[in-house]
């Protein structure tokens, strides 16, 4: 199995904060479908990276770990070719989170954009902690933990990546050559806006998730907003504009997408006619994920016995990489 894959490794994570959604399969999860073929990939269920901003009601945390691995498997992660596991049953990641804390200057993660941001953002919530703050160090101890050379991840996720290898750089200068320079690997496709046209995320009530029901993507696709200068039927409307059109992209044919482009411009079809065709595609595309994901579900213990055996894979490798990196700081075995 080895020879198939060219010696690079991918390690990537989702934060277990909420169920997944049609925005994470086409901005990350169809990716690192493909990336199983080419890397040997890490794919890590983040639960201590959510407990730094849901600590204060951490009873939901255990039921995402268990729905994104679920969704993982369902999406065509395989964990015959990758490695599927969760963050906090790999204890040498805190570990290597304190050591890594011991170099990391205050100055570079108070630089880190998402810091001040979320910290602004997230009203409901106080991120003024030591763990928050944290976080990308803990990211770091994630990606160095399997001597990553590899990351995809989205845009929002650059500064990150960037003080991740700035810390590697630091790492190499006081004490060797341990780790590579971990690369970000950004995805391609854009990403999808929520039904609303804002960003799709949970909190805006705006998804598509990948555990819905047909008749539920069905009532969403209608309620999607359109051109909104796309008053009537009569009007022509501006495809660029239209989250619909964006979703077309995602999930339809080349020749449908020319024909809504075309069509829409002049007033040639109408929006419902638009969101039918959407809903078809869309029911087409999630109904073999639906299908595996109640075919994993039916299969009683083997979400748990597919996390088992990722950890197992993942804590060989990781507690290698501590082995190196104790002795190299001068710490006990
Ligand atoms: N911070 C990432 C996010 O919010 C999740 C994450 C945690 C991650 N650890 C990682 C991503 C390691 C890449 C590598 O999306
Ligand atoms: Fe959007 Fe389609 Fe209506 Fe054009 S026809 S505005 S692309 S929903």
């Amino acid at each position: 199995m080895e020879s198939a894959l060219d010696g690079k490794r991918v390690l990537s994570g989702f934060r277990p904060t909420g169920l997944l959604h049609v925005g994470h399969l086409v901005g990350a999860l169809n990716n690192w479908v493909q990336l199983q073929a080419r890397y040997d990939c890490f794919f890590a269920i983040c639960d201590w990276h959510a407990l730094t901003s849901e600590y204060a009601e951490p009873s939901s945390i255990s039921r995402y770990v268990r729905e994104m691995a679920v969704d993982w498997l369902a999406i065509g992660l395989d964990p015959e070719r990758c490695t599927i596991f969760v963050q906090s049953a790999i204890k040498e990641h805190s570990e290597l989170h304190l050591l890594l804390s011991m170099i990391v200057p205050l100055g570079w993660l108070e630089r880190v954009p998402t810091f001040k941001e979320q910290q602004q953002e997230v009203a409901n919530r106080d991120l003024h902690t030591y763990g928050f703050f944290g976080y990308p160090v803990l990211q770091t101890a994630d990606i160095l933990a399997y001597k990553g050379n590899f990351v995809p991840v989205g845009e929002d996720q650059l500064s990150h990546l960037e003080l991740a290898r700035e810390i590697v750089r630091r790492f190499r200068h006081l004490y060797g050559p341990v780790f590579p320079e971990p690369q970000a690997l950004v995805t391609p496709m854009a990403r999808l806006p929520g039904i609303d046209g804002r960003k799709m995320s949970k909190s805006y009530g705006n998804a598509i998730f990948l555990s819905d029901e047909s008749e539920s993507i069905r009532q969403k696709v209608f309620q999607m907003i359109t051109d909104p200068q796309r008053k009537t039927r009569k009007d022509p409307g501006n495809p660029e504009v239209c989250p619909v059109f964006t979703f077309h992209n995602a999930f339809s044919s080349k020749e449908e997408v020319a024909m809504v482009d075309r069509e829409c411009r002049t007033a040639g079809i109408g929006c419902r006619d638009c969101k039918g065709i959407l809903n078809g595609n869309l029911l087409t595309a999630l109904a073999p994920h639906r299908e595996k994901r109640q075919a994993v579900l039916d299969r009683k213990g083997f979400v748990e016995e597919i996390l088992e055996h990722g950890a197992v894979k993942a804590r060989k490798v990781a507690a290698a990489t501590l082995a190196e990196v104790r002795e190299v700081m001068g710490v006990a075995p």
